[in-house]
């Protein structure tokens, strides 16, 4: 497919998804590698969606994830497990939304404007490689749309 995104400027967040998903499909469509994967699905939930920050973390050793492709602010290279809202995801490997990220104990401020987060784990065959971390500069702008959607973009990852 061509490499532009077509984005619904004025729409719902629900419908912004659903119009993302099978282009973000489209992009990956025949490319196996990881990093080209993660770039995309970054830069078209930035430009799709319109976040403040999206990136990923990868799992680098048994207790670190890396800063993997992002698009936004620059952020912190490194995190331990059970740190910050992405290395509490990572440890229990459970979704997180946070409200209010200085209600969240231990949270990680890589960008101060940063006032609500959602964290996913990234499974590839049944084990977490890593984390989508997704931070708005609004207070509880995340929710179980952003979850199930956010979900079913990084399920695509493991197919
Ligand atoms: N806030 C995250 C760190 C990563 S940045 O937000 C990009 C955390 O607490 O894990």
């Amino acid at each position: 497919m061509a490499e532009d995104l077509t984005i619904l400027m004025d729409a719902d967040k629900e419908v912004k998804y659903q119009s993302l998903i099978p282009q973000i499909e489209g992009l990956m469509y025949g490319e196996k590698n990881l990093v080209a994967n993660l770039a995309n699905i970054a830069a078209a939930l930035k430009e799709g969606m319109g976040f403040f920050w999206v990136g990923f973390y990868l799992v680098d050793s048994t207790d670190e994830l890396v800063l993997g492709p992002f698009q936004g602010p620059v952020a912190c290279t490194r995190i331990k497990k059970g740190k910050g809202v992405c290395g509490s995801s990572w440890e229990r490997d459970e979704v997180l939304i946070v409200p209010n990220v200085d209600e969240f104990p231990g949270h990680i401020a890589c960008a101060s404007a940063s006032k609500s987060e959602i964290v996913l784990p990234i499974r590839k065959d049944g084990k977490v490689i890593g984390v989508l971390d997704v931070d708005s500069d609004l207070l509880n702008d995340f929710d179980q749309t952003d979850q199930i959607y956010l979900e079913k973009i990084i399920g695509l990852l493991d197919q």
